[in-house]
């Protein structure tokens, strides 16, 4: 059995010193912003006890779909290497960028240096190339990277045809091996899972992928929400999950903080997958707030479990 953890959005804070000749342009904007709406209730306590909680959790490897930083200054990306060390040594902790990593120019090229061994693949060398495939055991982790600096209220991500050729080598090839085939990705590739200024550029092409290679499970952030839906693969369905912020304190507007577990074990041609969230309750106590158990019969996920995401 392999255990396979999913966490996103830490947004980490609080956010250091700021150097004033970074403030530029777009960054004024987000600067506002985080300390209106997203300071308060971030805490660092929340992601410390979800961590805690993670950790007892015993998993094999863990995914972070991005979002690591506020607004991308370089005094944020030392904080966040720290939080990606504290999870795991760099084998078993695999991460791609989200939008507030790229948030301006130059931003995604200093984030995936300052992260790079949680995001090569194996035997990769540097610079950090998406996507990036690590083989563990039965599960292929294929890190793709939705994040580009956008223009100011903009909060798009991009799955180009150049990802999408390269993305779908890999999955055949992988299917292929018969692995567990975990593609993570920032932005939801589902119609209408966000708003117009949030959404994934390319998101249909993204899903016409894997209508033709299949995948065997979809992970993002980005929302900030626990959403359980699925997307046509070639035979079956193929679930695609959110998972609340990593740091969201309770009785904010979206779900307190949490993460997802994903027990993965080969059944015959197929596979058993117990998936568990955990985060906190209302009442601020970190406790299981779900729990299925995913069959699949060697081609893709039964229908029922997951809601069937619309065209
Ligand atoms: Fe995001």
């Amino acid at each position: 059995m392999f255990r396979l953890a999913h966490l996103s959005d830490p947004h980490l804070g609080p956010l250091p010193e700021i150097r004033w000749r970074e403030l530029v342009s777009k960054r004024v904007l987000g600067y506002i912003n985080w300390h209106r709406n997203r300071g308060a209730t971030m805490k660092v306590q929340i992601i410390a006890g979800l961590m805690q909680d993670l950790a007892a959790n015993g998993p094999d490897h863990i995914a972070v779909t991005g979002d690591l930083v506020n607004i991308a200054l370089r005094a944020e990306l030392g904080p966040a290497r720290g939080f990606l060390d504290s999870l795991g040594k760099p084998e078993d902790v695999s991460c791609v960028p989200g939008n507030h990593d790229a948030y301006v120019p130059g931003a995604l090229q200093r984030a995936t240096d300052s992260w790079a061994p949680f995001m090569l693949g194996d035997g990769d060398g540097l610079p950090v190339r998406f996507p990036f495939v690590r083989r563990r055991g039965d599960v292929a982790i294929v890190g793709a990277s939705s994040a580009h600096a956008s223009a100011p209220f903009l909060a798009t991500g991009s799955f180009s045809d150049k990802q999408r050729d390269a993305v779908a080598q890999q999955l055949v090839e992988l299917r292929r091996e018969g692995l567990f085939r975990v593609v993570l990705i920032h932005h939801p590739p589902i119609r209408g899972a966000t708003e117009w200024h949030k959404r994934l550029i390319g998101g249909r092409r993204f899903r016409a992928m894997i209508a033709e290679t299949g995948a065997e499970l979809v992970l993002h952030g980005h929302t900030h929400l626990a959403t359980k839906l699925a997307i046509p693969g070639p035979h079956g369905l193929v679930p695609v999950i959110g998972v609340p912020s990593a740091s969201h304190g309770p009785g904010g507007e979206k779900p307190p903080a949490g993460y997802n577990l994903f027990e993965i074990e080969r059944a015959g041609d197929g596979w058993n997958v117990a998936f568990v969230e955990r985060g906190y309750n209302r009442g601020g106590t970190l406790a299981e707030t779900g729990r299925q158990a995913w069959d699949y019969d060697g081609r893709g996920l039964k229908p029922g479990l997951v809601t069937t995401a619309r065209r």
